[in-house]
């Protein structure tokens, strides 16, 4: 039987890492991956340019339930020691909107990157290998490969979440949490686009490209300011995404299609200066044209002068685009999510080494566990955090 220090399972983000790190420790590390190379969601990452953490990371970036846990990791292993080791590696970055840090070049060079960093004597790398069964011993694990029995003292479970399952995502990591009797958060797709009702899909089925810059919150208060996007299926763009991971079925998103505009006072001075002119033209100055019209088929809104209005129904108006509110029929799911929700319950879990409590050796990292990050670099520096704290312990 073979016999390492340490088994990864899984090949992304944060396997890659915590293998380079226990190598550095020099520990004799084996990583099998299913798929047939390393990395995959890196690769599609960003648009193909990866966007691999963000100048200003902290643990309210995260979705968890504990609010905390994520804390603890992203000190040890930070930001700026990413962006370090990107500079290190001669990869040439920039910064884009909300400190979003983006190659310059290809999503490649982080993948470049991790693979260097595990060139080690001590790490094997499998790929196109199946994990069949697990056994725990009194010291450490067995593993059943496709050809071959394995032995660890320490496993690391790097599998991922259930998004894009065409990229070689699997319940696995799921399952050998069930295995060992540790507890899961139910798990959902997050930073997804909404889907719509068909009332409402189809009153804005014309609208599919347009976007406008907007804040949206969910039932729980969170906010978030960014470009709302129109599809032929429903909503997107970033403030979409960002508000999906806050919201449950049955829930409504409240919209300001104008923040940075007080509607009433606009309208009330365009009343006094073009009293003839009607809502719609006067609308679609401040917005497009195409979704005032679609408001006023869809009779949500009237059109006639501005001098018709009066004082209560221009408030009214006001309201109307300051809290547009929209009740999405679901999401796209996994087919299209950057992330997945939930997972392995973080209290099972030692927030400094990642270590479950209960079952010494298995450690799980990235985003099997219910560490969830915004849309902006944060999902990266959660496998990247996770799996160094990992790598330091295995
Ligand atoms: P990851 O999914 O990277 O790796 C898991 C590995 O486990 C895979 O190699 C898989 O093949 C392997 N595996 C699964 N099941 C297995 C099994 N049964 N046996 C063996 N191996 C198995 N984040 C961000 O911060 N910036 C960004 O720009 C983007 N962009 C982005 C775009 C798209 C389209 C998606 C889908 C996601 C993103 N993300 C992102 C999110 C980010 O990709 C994600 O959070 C990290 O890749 C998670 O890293 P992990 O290492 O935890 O899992």
């Amino acid at each position: 039987m073979k016999q390492v220090d340490v088994v990864v399972i899984g090949a992304g983000a944060a396997g890659l890492m915590c293998a380079a790190q226990a190598g550095k420790r020099g520990r004799s590390v084996l990583v099998v991956d299913h798929g047939k190379k390393p990395g995959r969601k890196i690769l599609i990452s960003g648009g193909g340019r990866c966007n691999f953490t963000n100048y200003d990371v902290t643990a309210a970036n995260f979705v968890c339930q504990n609010p905390h846990f994520a804390k603890s990791a992203l000190a040890q292993y930070t930001h700026w020691d990413f962006i370090s080791l990107v500079a290190e590696h001669g990869i040439d970055f920039e910064e884009r909107d909300h400190g979003q840090l983006f190659c310059l070049d290809s999503a490649k060079d982080i993948v470049s990157l991790l693979l260097k960093e595990c060139d080690q004597p001590t790490i094997e790398q499998r790929y196109r290998c199946d994990v069949h069964d697990i056994e725990k011993t009194e010291t450490g694990f067995v593993l059943t490969l496709d050809t071959e029995t394995v032995s660890c003292q320490s496993l690391v479970v790097a599998t991922g979440g259930l998004s894009m399952p065409k990229l070689g995502a699997t319940p696995f990591g799921y399952q050998i949490a069930e295995q060992f009797g540790l507890k899961r958060v139910p798990t959902r797709a997050g930073l997804v686009p909404f889907t719509l009702h068909n009332n409402d899909k189809e009153a804005f089925a014309d609208l599919s490209g347009i976007a406008v810059p907007v804040t949206i919150e969910s039932e729980d208060g969170t906010r978030f300011k960014e470009n709302l996007l129109f599809t032929h299926r429903g909503l997107s763009g970033p403030v979409v995404l960002q508000i999906s991971s806050y919201w449950t079925p049955g829930q409504r998103v409240t919209v300001d299609l104008l923040p940075d505009n007080p509607l009433f006072d606009t309208l009330a001075a365009m009343a006094d200066k073009h009293p003839g002119q009607s809502l719609k033209n006067s609308l679609s100055r401040l917005l497009p044209k195409r979704f005032i019209e679609a408001l006023i088929e869809r009779g949500d809104i009237t059109d006639k002068p501005l001098k018709q209005f009066n004082q209560k129904e221009l408030q009214a108006l006001s309201d109307y685009f300051h809290n547009w509110t929209i009740a999405p029929n679901g999401t796209e799911g996994y087919r299209t999510a950057e992330v997945t929700l939930g997972g392995v319950d973080t209290d099972e879990l030692s927030s400094k080494t990642m270590e479950t409590k209960s079952v010494p050796g298995l450690y799980f990292v990235g985003e099997v566990m219910d560490v969830s990050g915004w849309l902006g670099g944060y999902n990266f520096q959660w496998a990247w955090s996770s799996g160094w704290v990992a790598g330091q312990n295995v």
